[in-house]
């Protein structure tokens, strides 16, 4: 026998010098989760998150970008008061997210900040774009309406000084009507990350009990994407490419590995996959009925994310994973 593929794996040593992929923090984006209250508050549905007051944001933002992380992605917690049916909370100069971002620049101008852009923290309906109730009593989710408030919110947020604006909402067009609104007010350095290929996906549980962000009524499934359908994400991505976003995401990242490669494939922009709450919950869960090494499984997960294409994960495990690759 003179093929030995063990060769190549006899030594650490080796088995570095042969490694096709290395995860690393600064591939990690961190969501973090912000809300109006004083005091730093345990999210129930996702054990080892936090709501974070402004201040607390400010430090664990801080001490993420310490341990090597480049960014952040906010995710607002809106009181049920002021909350809509025309969701105009989404791009109040004062509201929460705007304040945030200006803390956060302020006291942490080299970390790059990401806003998400959808409707339905603001939405008293829970969806991601205005709904409009049919005769029948069916809900419709109106797509051109929905992309003027996303242009008003993606405006908000970099008036504030987001670096990066990340429409969630899947509208038909948003992309292409974003990057106008933002260059016709002067805002032509400001980036967008899109979220591409986002699945109508049951992995995003618990988030939604994280924001009281679930639908009131209705399912994502005229908009997000049909889990069964690879072709689509291609479609969906040459068309975000063509609109003008600077880099592309798939969602969830764990059961759609596939989609990851072949994105990866289609286009040369730099790609994103976000390890979404029922990704993060399943690991954390097993880990702490002692099932399995949670550790070890977070890190082998984003290294299989990167493997199969992304060039950028957001991960519940962000601040985690930086500093276990650090020791
Ligand atoms: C909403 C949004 C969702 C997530 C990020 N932005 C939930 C949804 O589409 O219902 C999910 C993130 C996660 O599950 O970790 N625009």
């Amino acid at each position: 026998m003179h093929l030995r593929p063990r060769r190549n794996r006899k030594s650490p040593a080796i088995r570095s010098l042969v490694r096709e992929t290395v995860l690393s923090a600064a591939d990690l984006i961190q969501p973090l989760f912000v809300h109006d209250g004083t005091g730093d508050v345990a999210i129930e549905s996702m054990p080892g998150c936090t709501r974070w007051s402004l201040d607390g944001l400010v430090r664990e933002a801080g001490e993420t970008h310490a341990a090597g992380v480049p960014a952040v992605v906010l995710f607002p917690a809106v009181a049920e008061s002021l909350k809509s049916p025309g969701a105009e909370e989404a791009w109040n100069p004062e509201g929460l997210v705007p304040r945030a971002v200006r803390a956060l620049k302020e006291a942490h101008p080299e970390l790059c900040v990401i806003t998400d852009i959808a409707l339905d923290p603001y939405n008293s309906d829970g969806h991601d774009g205005l709904v409009e109730r049919q005769a029948d009593g069916s809900l419709k989710v109106l797509n051109d309406p929905t992309v003027d408030c996303l242009c008003r919110q993606a405006l908000c947020h970099a008036e504030a000084g987001a670096d990066v604006v990340s429409p969630s909402d899947m509208m038909d067009g948003r992309i292409a009507a974003i990057r106008h609104e933002l260059d016709s007010c002067g805002h032509d350095e400001v980036s967008i990350l899109s979220y591409s290929a986002k699945y109508a996906s049951a992995f995003y549980g618990p988030f939604r009990g994280a924001l009281d962000s679930a639908p009131k009524a209705g399912d994502k499934k005229t908009y997000q994407m049909d889990p069964a359908n690879a072709r689509e994400a291609l479609r969906e991505v040459m068309l975000d490419e063509s609109e003008g976003a600077d880099m592309v995401m798939v969602k969830p990242a764990g059961p759609y590995l596939d989609i990851i490669a072949r994105v990866r494939e289609t286009t040369a922009l730099p790609v994103a996959a976000y390890q979404v709450s029922g990704e993060y919950l399943m690991i954390e869960s097993a880990a702490a009925a002692g099932w399995v090494d949670g550790r070890a499984i977070a890190l082998e997960t984003l290294t299989g994310i990167k493997r199969a294409g992304a060039d950028m994960i957001l991960t519940y495990y962000a601040r985690r994973a930086a500093e276990w690759l650090r020791e």
